[in-house]
């Protein structure tokens, strides 16, 4: 559990609430709608549409998603699976692109595309990328991809990945996007347990001003990974790849997509369809497959978006996540084009050349709402106020962060020095499983710095004890979704046991339908809510997720390892770092040398984001007399503290040995 990270030290000293201006909250898309229903109270509002949930999600079903056959019935609620929006056909392509393509909107941007190296632009239109996703639909088709199909998408974020999702989601098939920075294990056990047939990834890209040949990463996954029919590369990078023929057929994307028809009919699908499988970390080795659906996708990505970031026809979006993750499928794809909005992407680091590059990218590209993490804020903090200062970011109207707690310092930092001291910032709670903001301020919410404020419209959320009692005011416990919502996760991929077991078993007994969002969290006396972090072993490294034991078990599989234990840090900038206590096998000498081996197996293994901060030979790992290790002692004791009662531990003193590390 990462209770007391640097974050909530400062919490409980900043007491200061930030009102929204006048204006913001008057032209706001939610005060709108609030005058149009006769809601005066934001209270009374988020309440009303809470009770009646069901009403209020069928009423923005109508609003946000076109529907090819209307559904039926708005909700049908069998604990713990949801379906929402039944007998209705949709096309979340058709959602996103055809029907702006097919109107005034045909010429405005939809995405502007910065290349790291600098000077390069890509700009599409609505337009091209109609045209765009219907070649390479039509070119899937030719290499026998059918609806239900899943393919796997390894491509960095240049303009091509959101192109990918949407030829899937056009033809039915179902995306699997695993993240351009992990590494060749991942891609292959992601690859592997989604059962795909298609590959789809890019010769290299740039990252750093280096190339980072992601080709040569596909293809060693993909040699464990037998199902595999043929892989679609883009070139980019210009680097020399080498061509596959055998188990699977390597195609260039230009060459695939040279002869096809720029018109693809979509295929209409059940509302409950699957659009995407996203692999996101829990607590075992093996990361779960979290599915979503193409209706609920064109309902609460678009709802949340219009409302939380109060995007208007002539707003320029940026949030500067990666595609790889759910924010990006959210928030950079699916939610903004259903909107028809105009999106930033960046493909490279934020200190190429140098640490001013984002906010260069604002200036040139006029972007008027940003959304990012907390962990890069600290970033951009720690390299000092001259750098936003030195450019002209006057176009932004509103800020936003996800993907871990704020520190109120960098809130305030963020404010200051990107926000001229008056923009609000929404610092949305949510995650993989959730699809959409669940907790989240509205532009006319008060804020209080490093709180996620009150549930959105339309959700349940309830802080509990372990016996499902609310807990009081102030103190920690369980959060929870009381009640179903649009974007939800459907279930893990061919896993339904492990789907009840992790989200709803907890409070089946006194509250079955409770989703146990894996969070802890708290409310303050007017109800708002602070997120603490994990209840579970997952790492949250610059705000990503991270298994603990998927780390461990990318150490175990070096042939000088027995076993190893994995724990997060603490860390100013990145909110965690990971540190790795490995046992070697006997025989096996410790040295430098080992340690730096290690290090680079589990960074080849998994990615650069899981590169250990610090690694540690040790005897043993403390474990349970079942064998479980012990992560929660090993931390205690790493950190100084006191490890608790170990007298039922297999092995007590592998305690001992456990370093101090602070
Ligand atoms: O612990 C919470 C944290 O991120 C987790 C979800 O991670 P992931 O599925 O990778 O999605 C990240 C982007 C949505 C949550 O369980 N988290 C997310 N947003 C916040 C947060 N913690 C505190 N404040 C937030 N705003």
């Amino acid at each position: 559990m990462a209770e007391e990270t640097v974050t909530t030290k400062v919490l409980m000293e900043e007491k200061r609430v930030f009102k929204p201006p006048e204006d913001l909250v008057k032209n706001s898309n939610v005060w709108q709608w609030m005058k149009k229903k006769g809601f005066t109270d934001e209270r009374e509002m988020r309440d009303w549409t809470q009770k009646n949930y069901v009403d209020f999600w069928d009423e923005m079903a109508q609003t946000y998603a076109d529907w090819h056959e209307p559904y039926t019935q708005v909700l049908d609620w069998k604990p713990p699976y949801a379906k929402w929006f039944l007998g209705g056909k949709i096309n979340v392509t058709y959602n996103c692109v055809d029907r702006h393509a097919k109107s005034w909107r045909k010429n405005k941007l939809a995405y502007i595309g910065y290349g790291e190296p600098q000077g390069e632009v890509w700009k599409l239109t609505y337009g091209d990328l109609y045209r765009e996703v219907n070649k390479l639909a039509n070119g899937l088709k030719s290499l026998g991809v059918k609806a239900g199909d899943k393919v796997s998408i390894y491509l960095p974020m240049v303009p091509q990945l959101p192109i990918a999702m949407l030829a899937c989601a056009k033809i039915g098939a179902i995306h699997s996007v695993v993240f351009s920075g992990f590494s060749v294990g991942a891609y292959a056990a992601r690859v592997e347990d989604a059962d795909s047939i298609v590959s789809i990834t890019i010769d290299g890209f740039y990252r750093r001003g280096k190339i980072v040949e992601l080709k040569k990463q596909a293809d060693e996954a993909l040699a464990k990974c037998p199902k595999i029919k043929h892989q679609i590369v883009y070139k980019r990078a210009g680097n020399e790849v080498p061509m596959n023929t055998g188990t699977w057929k390597d195609v260039w994307w230009h060459e695939l997509c040279a002869n096809q028809s720029s018109e693809c009919d979509p295929v209409f699908v059940d509302s409950e369809h699957r659009l995407y499988i996203l692999y996101t970390s829990g607590t075992t080795g093996k990361p779960k497959g979290i599915e979503h659906a193409q209706g609920g996708y064109m309902v609460g990505p678009p709802q949340t978006l219009h409302w939380v970031f109060d995007l208007k026809e002539d707003d320029v979006w940026w949030c500067a996540a990666d595609i790889g993750w759910v924010t990006g499928h959210s928030y950079i794809v699916y939610g903004p084009l259903n909107l028809g909005a105009t999106c930033v992407m960046y493909e490279g680091s934020p200190d190429y050349p140098d640490i001013g590059r984002w906010w260069s990218i604002i200036e040139e590209s006029g972007t008027t709402v940003l959304y990012t993490t907390p962990t890069a804020i600290r970033m951009f903090m720690r390299a000092g106020e001259a750098w936003p200062a030195k450019y002209n970011l006057k176009s932004l109207r509103l800020l936003g962060t996800v993907g871990e707690p704020i520190n109120p310092e960098a809130w305030i930092w963020y404010r200051k020095n990107i926000g001229r001291d008056q923009l609000q910032i929404m610092d949305t709670w949510w995650q993989t499983e959730t699809g959409t903001f669940a907790v989240s301020p509205l532009p006319i919410t008060p804020l209080k710095p490093g709180s996620a404020t009150l549930p959105l419209p339309g959700f349940g959320v309830d802080v509990l004890d372990d016996q499902g009692d609310p807990v009081p005011v102030g103190s920690g416990g369980n959060v929870v979704q009381t009640t179903p919502w649009p974007a939800m996760l459907r279930d893990f991929y061919k896993d339904p046991a492990r789907y009840m077991q992790t989200y709803w078993e907890f409070y089946w007994k006194t509250h079955p339908g409770y989703y146990l969002a894996g969070d802890k969290g708290r409310r303050d006396e007017d109800g708002y809510f602070f997120i603490q972090g994990r209840i579970d072993d997952v790492l949250k490294i610059a705000g990503h997720r991270l298994g603990n034991s998927e780390v461990e078990s990318a150490a175990v599989s070096h042939p000088a390892v027995a076993e190893a234990a994995v724990i997060g840090k603490p860390d100013e900038v990145k909110g965690e770092v990971i540190i790795v206590f490995a046992c070697l096998k006997e025989g096996v000498k410790e040295s430098e040398e080992l340690r730096k081996e290690l290090a680079a197996h589990i960074r080849k293994e998994l990615g650069p984001l899981a590169t250990p901060e610090a690694i540690y030979f040790v005897k043993d790992v403390p474990k349970t007399r079942s064998g479980k290790i012990m992560r929660r002692v090993i931390r205690s004791r790493a950190m100084g503290q006191d490890p608790g009662d170990i007298s039922t531990l297999a092995n007590p003193e592998a305690v001992e040995a456990i370093p101090k590390i602070v």
